[in-house]
Order: C-alpha cells, then structure tokens, then sequence
C-alpha cells in the first residue's frame, strides 16, 4: 500500500444514499465493508464525517438563529452519524474507538491525540467526532486539523464526484478532470475543494489531499495502492 495512515473524510450528505434525510443503511454498510477492506491490508485509518445529512450550521442562521448555536446543533449532528459509522464498523468486525472532540463521556471518549495515536498503531479505525469542537470551522478544517495532529500520509476526500474538474462538469461539457493539481493552481483557478481555512491547513503542512467517489465500491482501495482514482492536489 502506497499510503499506511491516512484521514478519510466522509460527508454526511453521501450517507443519505437515495434518502433524503438521515442516513441509509445500504451505504453506511458499505462505507464500512470498504473500510475493512484496508483495514485487513493494514492501512491504519481515522475517519472524519460531516453532519450535513442531518443538520447544518448555516441553515441555522437562515432561520434567524444564532451561528454559533447552529454550529453547535453541527457538531452532534457529526456524533449522530460517527456512532452510526462505529456500530456499523463493528459489525463487519473492524474494531473501533470513538473521540469526541465536546465532552460527552457517556457515548465516546475525548478526543486525547495521544490515545488516538496508540488506537491507530494497534490498528483500531479512530473516528473523531464533533468537528474540532468549535464553531466557524467545517468538518473539512477538523478532518484537516485532526490529519495533521495524528501525522496522516493524505486526506483522502470521498464525495460523490470522482475527482476535481477544471469547471462544474454538470453545467460545463468541455470541463476535464485533472488527476493531479497543486495547491497553488487550485487557489489561481478558484476551484472549490475543501473552505479555505481546511485548505491552507493542508497546504502549509505539506499534507495532500485525495478527492474520490466513494460510492463506488473497490475505489478506498484503489487510492490506497496508489492508483490513478480521483484527484490528488499537493504541493
Ligand atoms: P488500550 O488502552 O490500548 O487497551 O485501549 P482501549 O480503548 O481498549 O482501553 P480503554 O480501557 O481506555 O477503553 C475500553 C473501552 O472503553 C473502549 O471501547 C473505549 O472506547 C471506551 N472508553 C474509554 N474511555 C471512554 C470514555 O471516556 N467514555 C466512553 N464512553 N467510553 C470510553
């Protein structure tokens, strides 16, 4: 395998599979199947996920609420979907630890980067959870953030694109799909990967970034060997 340790960042919204709410247990399934799969290759894996599938900070404000109490509503809405992913992981008989990064003793334990990085090296799958625990930041700055503090060898991006193209290609026909762009190219041409602040995370800690389709069985894999899937942006 090309990659030993990596950060795999999931979205919330690609668990809802077909629904259009919550999350669907055909890919929750899945997700985990092809989690084992790297797993039983000896890939050590933390994962991050996002809560869009249940709730959104932003969305929050649009109602007139306070941002940072939406945030917050965000954030156990990550948990919601990490518990998911842990009960699903262990039964496909991966074993897995739970982190949140707002205390909440009874469901997880804290996040403690140390202990993160035993479970890792005793090849337990780390799901952090809760974002970084503050509001303003995204699931992709925690999944950042948290790829850096346990010395990841890539974020791996799964989304239900399979790579970064050139233009939006369902509007744009004549948008191509690049197999590798440095960081510099991404900010020159506005392309939109990851917000800024989880972006410049990556680029200024030299820590590259693997966008793929998820959804497709067999590709998790693939990247981790190496493979040309998706887009790799680094330095
Ligand atoms: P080792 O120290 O390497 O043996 O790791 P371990 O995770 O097996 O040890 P530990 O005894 O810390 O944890 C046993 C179980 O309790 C694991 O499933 C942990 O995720 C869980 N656990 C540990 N600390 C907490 C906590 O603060 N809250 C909750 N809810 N679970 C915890």
């Amino acid at each position: 395998m090309k990659y030993k340790r990596v950060l795999l960042k999931l979205s919330g919204e690609s668990l809802m599979g077909e629904k259009a709410f919550g999350i669907d247990n055909n890919r929750l399934k899945s997700y985990a199947e092809q989690i084992k799969e790297v797993r039983e290759l000896g890939v050590e894996v933390a994962i991050v996920i996002g809560g869009g599938n249940i709730f959104r900070g932003v969305q929050a404000e649009e109602g007139g609420m306070d941002r940072t109490h939406g945030d917050y509503m965000g954030m156990l809405a990550t948990m919601i979907n990490a518990m998911a992913l842990q009960a699903s992981l262990e039964s496909a008989g991966v074993e897995s630890r739970l982190q949140s990064a707002i205390e909440m003793k009874a469901i997880a334990e804290p996040f403690i980067r140390r202990k993160a990085m035993r479970h890792l090296e005793k090849g337990r799958v780390v799901i952090f959870g809760a974002g970084t625990g503050n509001p303003y930041f995204t699931t992709d700055s925690a999944a950042s953030l948290r790829a850096i503090e346990v010395n990841a060898d890539a974020i791996l991006k799964g989304t239900r694109v399979d790579g970064i193209y050139s233009a939006d290609p369902e509007k744009d026909p004549n948008a191509t799909k690049y197999d590798m762009i440095s960081f510099d190219d991404v900010y020159s041409k506005g392309l939109n990967i990851m917000d800024m602040t989880a972006f410049t995370l990556c680029k200024e800690n030299d820590l590259p970034i693997i966008v793929f389709d998820m959804d497709t069985p067999g590709n998790l894999k693939q990247v981790l060997a190496g493979e040309q899937v998706g887009t790799i942006v680094r330095n």
